[in-house]
């Protein structure tokens, strides 16, 4: 079985962009795969975090991951900080890394933007803790959306590199983006994507809003000129909220474009409210009771943490015996 792994930043709520993008191939990948999951808190900290809100921001990560149906039995569920392997086998890539190819990174350059030199050195060097992440199971895919896409490429070019320094190290994942849905847009922009760091809520659908919020969300999201309800490369707000639509019924574009034939947007983003109320009222529910108890959640982190730690143990002590650390 093929080895893939992603995580999510506990960052407060999580999107349908998170959810479409991310969360939903890994679940898919579950069966097919040996799948490792698990929560960068780590990384939530390269900007600045309330104790008290990131240990709430972990659970509910860790809850919102087994509500959407990631199955801790099957797969490996942890919190980074519990595998102290992630920072360790962090440092020795940076100093395999260049300045040049991270300071490449677009990410850093977006959320660096008007922050000038009070920016944390952690946000710059975070993509090179993202490929640690990665590295240390021997992960061959990496389901992401497209904005980490440049990461894992980092990540493929630092394996590349050591392997060729110190021996066989360490396997060269692929990133595995999905065809519709990499890239779910603002439904107030619809030309930038969804954000949890947008400035505006109607830039999201949470996935904990309630239905009259997701309807009005919909309702008010922005669209295209024309009026025809049809996928095409300059009419991104439909494009996007058809993306949408498909993802949270399974319906394939094409045939959501054909029961539109001649309709309004209106009557869409109708049907497209109910289907998002839809999908997302049992996840709520499930995720409620998994809060609910959080006793049982930390158990399954623990067990997840015991796990990961196993095999990323494992790594790190190769690791530093090729380059030289064990006497
Ligand atoms: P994060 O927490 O920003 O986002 C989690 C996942 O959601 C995807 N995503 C989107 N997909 C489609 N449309 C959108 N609008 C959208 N917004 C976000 C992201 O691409 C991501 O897959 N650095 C990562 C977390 C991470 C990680 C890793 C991922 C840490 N270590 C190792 C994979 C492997 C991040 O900040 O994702």
């Amino acid at each position: 079985m093929k080895k893939a792994l992603t995580a999510i930043q506990p960052s407060g709520f999580l999107h349908l962009g998170n959810y479409i993008g991310a969360i939903e191939p890994a679940v898919k990948l579950q069966t097919e795969t040996k799948l490792t999951m698990f929560i960068a808190d780590y990384h939530a900290i390269t900007v600045p975090q309330k104790p008290e809100d990131l240990r709430r921001n972990i659970l509910f990560a860790a809850a919102t991951y087994l509500a959407c149906g990631i199955n801790p039995n099957r797969t490996t569920l942890f919190q980074q900080s519990r595998v102290p392997a992630h920072t360790e086998l962090a440092w020795v890539l940076q100093c395999v890394a260049r300045m040049g190819e991270v300071e490449r990174m677009i990410q850093y350059k977006d959320k660096a933007v008007g922050k000038g030199e009070s920016v944390s050195v952690g946000l710059f060097t975070y993509p090179i803790l993202m490929a640690a992440d990665i590295l240390l199971y021997n992960t061959e895919i990496v389901p992401v959306g497209e904005d980490q896409k440049q990461h894992v490429e980092l990540a493929r070019d630092l394996a590349e590199r050591f392997n060729k320094q110190f021996g066989d190290t360490f396997l060269i994942p692929e990133p595995q983006i999905r065809k519709d849905g990499a890239r779910i847009m603002g439904l107030d922009d619809a030309t930038k994507k969804m954000s949890k760091s947008a400035t505006s809520a109607k830039n999201y659908i949470s996935l904990t809003d309630e239905p009259d919020v997701v309807r009005k969300k919909i309702m008010t999201a922005v669209t295209d000129s024309s009026t025809e309800i049809r996928t095409d490369r300059n009419r991104p707000a439909i494009t996007n909220l058809l993306t949408i639509f498909s993802a949270v019924t399974g319906r394939p574009i094409e045939a959501i474009e054909i029961a539109y034939l001649g309709k309004g947007y209106g009557e869409f983003k109708k049907d497209l409210a109910e289907a998002i109320v839809e999908y997302l009222t049992p996840l709520q529910a499930k995720l409620s009771l998994l809060l609910a108890d959080e006793t049982e959640l930390k158990r399954i982190l623990d067990d997840g943490a015991a796990r990961a730690n196993e095999v990323a143990e494992h790594k790190i002590r190769h690791v530093r015996k090729v380059i030289g650390a064990k006497l």
